[in-house]
């Protein structure tokens, strides 16, 4: 008989986004005259930078060429995406990342996903709430977590991110070995400090933890003196493994690239105690279940680094947080309070009502579709997330008819 991992039954029904894309549908399908805006999902919408199109058609045309022609690429990422990410994301912001010590890979969700099956099951892991679902529901598939009671999975400790601590969340009383961190964070759009975030990494180093940071959104930090990289902050390189995406930074959502960095002197132990390598562990893993990112992919994404590539990338920030402005002004003068959109393409808003009711309320009374942030974490009750991810014609579109349906 097959029988089922029994933790997926401890599973909420569904997917975060799959449930809204869902109640989407079928709101379209009894409104089919009703246009919808959608400013939930952090999906762009604006096409690849010219520079990395340039690139994409160049690497195909040598696929058509038998001296060309490639077949496995490293599993890892080829050398000249490793170095151009080497280069300019960590050496130029001060940061020692060497190119071996980054993996190529087509996503940060999988990623995110995938870096706890190295651990133990028996390890203390500290999440964010409210969070981006990935972190727990992975852990909670491995079995590290017990049942869902009153909005919470026993065993993690919760990290609250609320207005109180302005959406950063300290440290735990308890001993934690696994610190999951996001910024600039999904979904609030708050920002963290190089002294806050030195003190997650001092918490690290004098516990043996490892801090998984998310900085998928590094891109749109527009405040010269926030850190974009974990590595900034000293120490850093013993303690945390850092997580980039193409996605959002150049469109890449649908094209598939992202990075993973894994320092060489950042150490997992075993039941003895005696150290072992996690960039060796990674490796073997990646080796193991992953084939490489596509070569062509890979071209479009080191022309990310080239100095049109850089300008472009800027120009999409720029399109993006002109969005993000917009929404902003409007909330505020709306009277709701909210947090992100300054340094962050996402804005969290405090609707002083059930978040999955206000879902409703602008789905069928603006036809604007949001994230409910609940469906973040009990943390996120009362609040949801506005994404800054659509032409600027449509978000202010949507912004008149939020303003008509709110007012
Ligand atoms: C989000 O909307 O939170 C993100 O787009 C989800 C993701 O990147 O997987």
């Amino acid at each position: 008989m097959i029988t089922i991992n029994e933790h997926y039954l401890k599973l909420q029904s569904s997917y975060l986004f799959s449930d809204i894309a869902r109640r989407v549908k079928r709101f379209q399908e009894t409104h089919p005259e009703k246009e919808i805006i959608k400013l939930g999902i952090g999906d762009v919408t604006r096409p690849l930078p010219p520079a990395c199109i340039t690139a994409f058609h160049a690497a195909i045309d040598e696929m058509a060429i038998e001296d060309s022609f490639r077949g496995y690429g490293p599993e890892q990422g080829y050398a000249f995406l490793r170095e151009a990410i080497a280069k300019n994301d960590f050496a130029a912001r001060g940061a020692d990342i060497s190119a071996d010590e980054i993996f190529i890979s087509d996503g940060a969700k999988c990623d995110t996903g995938n870096f706890q099956e190295l651990f133990s099951n028996d390890i203390k892991i500290a999440i964010p709430d409210p969070v981006y679902p990935v972190y727990l529901d992975t852990n909670v598939m491995a079995g590290r977590t017990g049942d869902f009671e009153n909005g919470r999975y026993k065993g993690i400790v919760y990290l609250d991110s609320t207005r109180e601590n302005n959406f950063v969340p300290t440290l735990p009383n308890e001993k934690v070995d696994l610190i999951y961190l996001c910024f600039p964070n999904n979904p609030t759009g708050s920002t963290i400090t190089k002294e806050e975030l030195k003190t997650w990494v001092d918490y690290a180093r004098d516990n043996k933890a490892l801090i998984l940071f998310d900085a998928a959104y590094e891109v749109f930090v527009r405040d010269e003196s926030l850190p974009k990289s974990i590595y900034e902050v000293e120490g850093a390189c013993e303690v945390a493994i850092e997580f980039r995406s193409f996605s959002k930074s150049a469109g890449f959502t649908g094209t598939r690239c992202a990075f993973t960095v894994v320092p060489k002197q950042c150490m997992v132990y075993d039941r003895q105690g005696c150290a072992h390598s996690l960039h060796g562990l990674w490796n073997r893993r990646h080796c193991t279940k992953f084939n490489g990112v596509s070569y062509p992919v890979q071209r479009a994404a080191e022309a990310v680094y080239s100095e049109q590539g850089k300008k472009q990338v800027r120009e999409l920030r720029d399109y993006y947080m002109r969005n993000a402005d917009l929404i902003c002004r409007e909330i505020s003068d709306l009277g709701y309070d909210f947090v992100g959109g300054t340094n962050s393409p996402y804005i969290w808003i405090d609707g002083k009502q059930d978040s999955w009711q206000f879902f409703d309320q602008l789905l069928n009374d603006a036809g604007v579709v949001c994230t409910p942030g609940a469906g973040f974490g009990s943390c996120g009750e009362g609040y949801i997330r506005l994404s800054a991810f659509n032409s600027f014609e449509n978000v202010e579109r949507a912004m008149q008819r939020i303003r008509l349906a709110l007012k």
